[in-house]
């Protein structure tokens, strides 16, 4: 467990931490409303389906879009954000029922939807209860915001689908600073020895508005390298649906 906990600690990675730590927030670090800004993680569902290899009712509903939230993130800066900040408030699975597209704006390609729901509120939602105020708060908000961005529509527009081709990082980030108003860090893969997005990093103040903002550059360092000058955003393989 410990070699696990480093791992993913040196690592950095969401996905390893989900698939190690069984137990969300076995540690309370920081507290409620006390962060910078926010990071909106966005993930890329066809890299993750070929990486993940989802079981049999696991991955999107037909009809989802490419890109899928992961979480609403708040954080200070690259190496510092407060986790687990209200023990007293576990995930709830009715909370969250009826909120519209939920289901195709936040996918998970590693489990069930739920246990990803949970680790994303006890870990990081809870933390923004300053401007979420309960779990349904926090999803229906990030939903929304995701739709707002609609970075699905961003790439339709500059005519950027997934497939097989290869586009230039520049080109990926051009379309998305168009789109978006603001710079955002992406974030490359390589699976089968093929560079893939893997994911996509917005910064957004730390609002009710939500507002894109430029990343710090410490985000940049942590982020920007990892993709190549070119690669690919693959299709969702039909395997991976549910
Ligand atoms: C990150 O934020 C924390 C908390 O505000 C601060 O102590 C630390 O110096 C910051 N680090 C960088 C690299 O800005
Ligand atoms: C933690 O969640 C409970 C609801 O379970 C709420 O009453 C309380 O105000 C929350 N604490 C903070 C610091 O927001
Ligand atoms: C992309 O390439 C893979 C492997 O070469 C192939 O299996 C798949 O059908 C291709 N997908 C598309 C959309 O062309």
């Amino acid at each position: 467990m410990f070699i696990f906990l480093l791992l993913s600690i040196v690592k950095c990675s969401e996905f390893t931490e989900l698939m190690s730590n069984r137990q969300t927030c076995p540690k309370q670090k920081g507290s409620v409303g006390d962060y910078k800004m926010n990071v909106l993680a966005n993930f890329w569902i066809g890299t993750a389906c070929l990486r993940d290899k989802p079981g049999s009712g696991v991955g999107p509903v037909r009809g989802t879009n490419a890109v899928t939230i992961h979480g609403l993130w708040p954080g200070n800066n690259a190496s510092s954000w407060p986790e687990c900040c209200n023990n007293s408030y576990p995930f709830k699975p009715a909370e969250i029922s009826g909120i519209a597209d939920l289901s195709k704006n936040w996918v998970s390609t590693q489990g069930p939807d739920n246990s990803f729901y949970t680790h994303e509120w006890e870990k990081h939602g809870t933390c923004a209860m300053d401007l979420f105020h309960t779990e349904r708060d926090y999803f229906s908000s990030v939903v929304n915001l995701n739709k707002r961005l609609n970075i699905a529509g961003i790439f339709r527009a500059a005519g950027i689908i997934a497939g097989n081709r290869t586009y230039s990082k520049n080109d990926v980030k051009t379309a998305l600073r168009r789109g978006l108003g603001h710079d955002v860090l992406l974030e490359c893969a390589k699976v089968n020895g093929i560079s893939m997005l893997n994911a996509i990093y917005t910064c957004i103040d730390h609002s009710p508005s939500l507002n894109v903002q430029e990343c710090t550059s410490d985000y940049k360092s942590r982020y920007e390298p990892k993709c190549p000058s070119s690669f690919i955003l693959p299709a969702i393989p039909d395997s991976c649906y549910k």
